[in-house]
């Protein structure tokens, strides 16, 4: 048997998130029609044997609390899901260490270990029988990504055939290799020993040399995945399957296509279709039924219509995300564009994004915005026969003229 832990972070992490985290964590903005981790939950529910979810984060509990209830409901016959709440950030290894003994209950002999913040077909069964065909203490999901993104994450160098990792470097300052971490990983319940090794050596280096600048944290990756390599206990399973990381609200759009683009080949029952008397749909769409649709509307593809939206007729919408309870009037136009929750956009009116590029995640390069996808925050209001292009907007914002290239407080 065995547990899994998504490691949640909290309230301090996700600042590039903002402004739509001041509304929502990253972790439980809906891509697709469901929270970000929902996706994560979904692929475990397909792995056998697996007792309890874990999430360890340092948010309050409250934020979770709903989320935990629909969870439950959902998946509550297959697995426990519970929300462990480290006293501080205690690092992406020190939450896990800290609460131990809970994760250790019931006597499971692995663990996932999955980062909150990625979209991925997890492919984790295949990462399972992996983990049978070699004596490492952990195996890791490696992705290959551009040579000019790889810096931006961990970086894995394997042995051709065997797939042991040789080196592991996080985030490198110069190349190192092209096969990346996903953030996604198989544990022996016996990394416990190895964590306690880490912690005590990382508290004599404190103690040796208090000037140090490594804090007290206890980093999976620094502390213990380099060690883990040097050991020889660290193997790489690589995906050719999709993955992307979820660092700003530009990066959900992506995401969001992803995954509708897999419910396409899993799930086409879950996507909207064409029907006489229905909105013209083109590609992957999904509405939530609640979501009021003009059959006079075109939407798709990679389009994700949230509870309660107010579609009108002539309305145009492609590779976006148009959270609850949002409206848009006749005729308007939305492109590669997150509308947040309770906005509302005129007739005739234009919000347009540029694409998100590979693993872009910036959103200002030497003090200019960067062309990226649109972001309407919460409660914004758009008049009518306005053009917003390449704009994020914050909250309770009226728009009643056009804007380009600007982020709007
Ligand atoms: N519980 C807890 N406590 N979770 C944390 C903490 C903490 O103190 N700090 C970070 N996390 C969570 C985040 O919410 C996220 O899900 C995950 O740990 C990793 O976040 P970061 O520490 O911000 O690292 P990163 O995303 O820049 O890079 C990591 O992920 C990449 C893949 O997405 C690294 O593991 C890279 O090696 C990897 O390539
Ligand atoms: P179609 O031409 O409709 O098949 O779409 P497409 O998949 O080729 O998309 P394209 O990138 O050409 O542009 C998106 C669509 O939105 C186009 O069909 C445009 O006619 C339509 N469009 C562009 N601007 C507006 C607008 O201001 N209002 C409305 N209602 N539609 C618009």
């Amino acid at each position: 048997t065995f547990k899994a832990i998504i490691l949640v972070g909290g309230p301090s992490r996700g600042t590039r998130f903002r402004p739509l985290s001041l509304d929502c964590p990253k972790t439980l903005f809906p891509v697709a029609g469901h929270p970000v981790i929902w996706h994560h939950l979904e692929a475990l529910s397909r792995v056998d044997g697996l007792r309890e979810v874990l999430l360890i984060g340092f948010f309050e509990a409250s934020v979770f609390e709903s989320f935990l209830f629909d969870a439950t409901r959902e998946f509550g016959d297959k697995f426990h899901i519970r929300y462990l709440r480290e006293y501080r950030a205690l690092g992406t290894a020190g939450g896990i260490y800290h609460f131990r003994d809970e994760i250790q209950k019931g006597d499971p002999q692995h663990l996932f270990v999955l980062n909150a913040d990625v979209a991925c077909s997890f492919p984790l069964n295949e990462m399972m029988s992996f983990h049978t065909t070699h004596r490492g203490l952990c195996t890791i999901l490696g992705t290959k990504v551009l040579p000019e993104d790889a810096h931006r994450f961990g970086c894995l160098v394997a042995k051709p055939g065997s797939n042991e990792v040789l080196h592991y470097v996080e985030k490198p300052e110069s190349f190192i290799s092209d096969l990346i971490s996903c953030g996604i990983y198989l544990f022996d319940v016996a990394i416990f020993n190895t964590m306690k090794e880490a912690t005590q050596n990382k508290a004599s280096q404190i103690a040796l040399d208090p000037y140090t600048d490594s804090d007290d944290k206890l980093q999976l990756e620094q502390d213990l995945l380099r060690s883990l390599a040097e050991a020889h206990k660290l193997y790489v399973f690589e995906t050719k399957d999709f993955w992307r990381q979820i660092k700003t609200p530009s990066s959900a759009v992506p995401a969001n296509a992803l995954y509708l683009e897999q419910y396409a080949q899993t799930f086409p029952e879950r996507l909207a279709k064409s029907e006489p008397g229905g909105p013209q749909i083109v590609g992957a769409v999904y509405i939530h039924p609640t979501a009021i649709v003009d059959p006079r509307a075109k939407i798709g593809p990679n389009v994700t219509i949230g509870p309660r939206v107010v579609i009108s007729k002539g309305v145009r919408i492609k590779d976006s995300i148009i959270l609850d309870n949002v409206e848009i009037k006749n005729f308007a136009c939305i492109l590669h564009s997150i509308i947040g929750w309770d906005s509302k956009i005129g007739n005739w009116t234009r919000i347009e994004g540029t694409p998100v590029i590979n693993h872009q995640t910036i959103i200002t390069h030497n003090g200019v915005k960067i062309q990226s996808i649109a972001i309407l925050s919460k409660d914004v209001t758009v008049k009518d026969e306005v053009v917003i292009r390449n704009c994020t907007v914050l909250p309770h914002k009226e728009l009643k003229s056009s804007f380009h290239n600007e982020i709007l407080m």
